[in-house]
């Protein structure tokens, strides 16, 4: 899909599970609407059919890497046709919660944790199953400690009878998942999959809400402001 072909603007935040990313989103959404700006604030895995499949597929410690990306890949091409592309060209700001970045980075990294048995689940070969995806205006990663994100997920497991951990929450991946997006973020200022600042989650709510806001003003169009 063509770049930045929308008058609106396509904000991702990412990180490893439990970063606050979701609590934030909720934030700027709610920042944005309160000066009377049209946003759409979203999430992946999606709420489409792919997306609910991807929710049960992530308790199934089984399903292989390749299956993981691909359905990844094909959730983000129906959440970008059906809800992200034709809110933008409307001019909405689009927030969304994990984005291409996650699919980079825990779908390598699972494949990568299969060892032999299943070849092919490389960075590259998934960067090329998501090119019918957009590439996002910007995209903030939020940088935590993983024994902090953890623990803030086990508590929202226990808080809740829906959701439990899935097959990425545990620690030594979540560790190896914090590096590749500290290189993401770090090595590509602006590439070819968009603008990616790294910011510091171990600050306050507040704090981290008001250095994502500061970074959004410097780089959202002027109509926005
Ligand atoms: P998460 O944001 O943690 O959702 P929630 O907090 O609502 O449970 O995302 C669910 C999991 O999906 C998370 O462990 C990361 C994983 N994931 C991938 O492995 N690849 C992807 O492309 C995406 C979008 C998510």
């Amino acid at each position: 899909m063509g770049k930045n072909d929308w008058s609106g603007f396509f904000l991702v935040l990412d990180g490893i599970d439990g970063c606050g990313k979701s609590t934030q989103a909720k934030k700027i959404n709610k920042y944005f609407v309160s000066n009377n700006i049209q946003t759409l604030l979203t999430a992946e895995p999606s709420d489409y059919d792919l997306g609910k499949i991807l929710r049960k597929y992530l308790q199934k410690p089984e399903v292989p890497a390749s299956v993981d990306a691909l359905l990844f890949a094909a959730d983000r091409i129906e959440h970008c046709n059906k809800e992200i592309l034709p809110l933008l060209k409307k001019g909405f700001i689009v927030i969304s919660d994990r984005y291409r970045d996650s699919s980079y980075i825990y779908q390598s990294i699972e494949g990568r944790n299969e060892g032999e048995k299943i070849r092919g689940v490389s960075i590259d070969w998934i960067k090329n199953i998501n090119k019918f995806s957009l590439i996002p205006d910007l995209t903030i990663i939020i940088d935590i400690d993983p024994k902090i994100g953890l623990k803030r997920k086990i508590k929202q497991a226990n808080n809740s009878d829906k959701q439990s951990l899935d097959k990425f929450e545990i620690d030594e991946f979540q560790k190896t998942i914090r590096e590749e997006f500290i290189k993401i973020a770090k090595n590509s200022v602006v590439s070819e999959e968009g603008i990616h600042i790294l910011i510091d989650g171990n600050e306050s709510e507040e704090e981290v809400f008001r250095t994502i806001l500061r970074i959004i003003n410097s780089y959202i169009k002027n109509e926005f402001k």
